[in-house]
C-alpha cells in the first residue's frame, strides 16, 4: 500500500496490547484509517493510550470485540484491506492450559473465519519465537530462522502451555489460509522490549524490569534474543505493504547473554541497583522452556530475512535503555 492510497482501512486485533499499540501507532502515522478490537472499550487502564495517539481522534476506530466471539469479530474486520491479529493471552503460568490455548487457537481460528468471509486481502499474524525455537531435537549446530518449527510434542509433554499454544495458534492459520486462499504474513517476534505506550505492565517488558531488579536470576551465561517493538510493529506493516512479502518472518534483532543485558543497563543507569547474579545458575532464559535450551548463542541466530524486510534493526542498547526509561516513568523502577 503507497502513500498515496493512505486513506486504506485496516484492522488490528487485541490494539490495547504492548505490540498492537504500536502497530496502531505507526498505522496512523502513515496515514490509515485503524479498526482496533479491544475487549473492553471503557477500560481506560487498557486503551486509554489509543485515544491520545496523534491522528487517532479522526481515523482509529475502536470495537469491542472478545476473538473467541466470532460475531464480535466480523464488524471490526468488515471493509478493512488487512487485518492485523495480535490477540493473545501472553502470560508465563495460566490456571489451566485451555487459558491460553483456547484463545490462541480458538480465536485464531475465529479470526481467520471473519477474514475469509469479509474477503481481506492480507492477514498478519503476530505468531511467534515461542513457535520457532524450542526443539529439544535441533542439531546445535543448525542457525535457528524462519524455517523452524518449535517441537509441540516435546512442549505438550513438559507442559510448556505458552509454546504450544502459539505454535498451534501459528499452524491452525496456515491450515486455514492454504484451505480459503487467504493471503497470510507471520511475524515470529522474540522477546520483545521497547518504549510503553500503555500504562500497564505487560509481560516480556515484566521479565526485564525482574532481570535488572534482581528477582529474576537468569543464568548470567545464558542468551536471550531480542527485538524492539518499534521494528516488530515495522514488519507487520510492512508485511502488508511489501507486495513481494511472503511466508514467516523470525524477528530477531540479535541474541546477547544477561549478563551483558545487565552491564549495559548498569552503566547507563549507574543509580539504579541491579544485581549482578554472578554464580547464580538459573538456566531459564525467562519463557519457561522445554528442552536443554540455555538461550540461542548469537551465531546461531538467522534474521536475514527480516533485516531484508524492515532495512535493519534498532541497536539493542537502545532497546534496553528506552524499556528501562519508560518502566521508570511509570514507576515500576524506581
Ligand atoms: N511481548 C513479547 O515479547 C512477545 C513476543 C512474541 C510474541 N508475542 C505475541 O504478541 C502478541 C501481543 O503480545 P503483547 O506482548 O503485546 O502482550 P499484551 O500487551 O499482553 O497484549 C495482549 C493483547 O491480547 C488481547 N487479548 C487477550 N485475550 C483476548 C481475547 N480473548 N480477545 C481479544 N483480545 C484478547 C489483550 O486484550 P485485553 O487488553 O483485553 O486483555 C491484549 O490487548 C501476542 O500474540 C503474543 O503472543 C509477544
Amino acid at each position: 500500500m503507497a502513500m498515496e492510497e493512505s486513506k486504506k482501512v485496516v484492522c488490528v486485533t487485541g490494539a490495547g496490547g504492548f505490540i498492537a499499540s504500536w502497530i496502531v501507532k505507526q498505522l496512523l502515522e502513515k496515514g490509515y484509517t485503524v479498526h482496533g478490537t479491544v475487549r473492553d472499550p471503557s477500560n481506560n487502564a487498557k486503551c486509554g493510550h489509543l485515544k491520545q495517539l496523534p491522528g487517532a481522534g479522526e481515523r482509529l476506530k475502536l470495537f469491542k470485540a472478545d476473538v473467541l466471539d466470532y460475531d464480535s469479530i466480523v464488524p471490526a474486520v468488515r471493509g478493512c484491506e488487512a487485518v492485523f491479529h495480535t490477540a493473545c493471552p501472553f502470560f508465563w503460568k495460566f490456571d489451566t492450559p485451555d487459558d491460553v490455548l483456547v484463545p490462541a487457537i480458538t480465536g485464531t481460528e475465529n479470526v481467520m473465519r471473519a477474514c475469509s468471509e469479509e474477503k481481506i486481502k492480507r492477514v498478519v499474524m503476530t505468531s511467534s519465537g515461542a513457535a520457532v525455537m524450542f526443539d529439544p531435537d535441533r542439531p546445535e549446530d543448525k542457525v535457528v530462522d524462519e524455517r523452524c518449527w518449535t517441537n509441540v510434542d516435546h512442549c505438550r509433554k513438559n507442559e510448556r502451555w505458552y509454546l504450544v499454544a502459539k505454535t498451534e495458534a501459528e499452524k491452525t492459520a496456515w491450515k486455514f489460509a492454504e484451505e480459503k486462499g487467504l493471503k497470510l504474513l507471520v511475524v515470529c517476534p522474540v522477546y520483545v522490549f521497547g518504549p510503553l505506550l500503555q500504562q500497564t505492565l505487560n509481560t516480556s517488558s515484566e521479565y526485564l524490569k525482574e532481570v535488572v531488579e534482581g528477582s529474576r536470576n537468569p543464568s548470567p551465561s545464558s542468551y536471550i534474543p531480542l527485538v524492539d517493538v518499534r521494528d516488530v510493529a515495522k514488519a507487520h506493516i510492512l508485511a502488508v505493504e511489501n507486495e513481494a512479502a511472503l511466508g514467516r518472518y523470525f524477528c530477531v534483532a540479535l541474541s546477547v547473554s544477561h549478563r551483558d543485558v545487565l552491564k549495559s543497563v548498569k552503566e547507563k543507569f549507574p543509580e539504579l541497583r541491579c544485581c549482578a547474579h554472578e554464580g547464580v545458575s538459573e538456566t531459564s532464559i525467562g519463557i519457561p522452556h522445554a528442552g536443554r535450551y540455555d538461550g540461542i548463542p548469537p551465531e546461531k541466530i538467522g534474521n536475514k530475512k527480516t533485516t531484508e524486510l524492515i532495512g535493519g534493526f534498532i541497536p539493542y542498547e537502545q532497546t534496553l535503555f528506552d524499556t528501562i526509561a519508560s518502566i521508570r516513568e511509570r514507576g515500576f523502577l524506581p
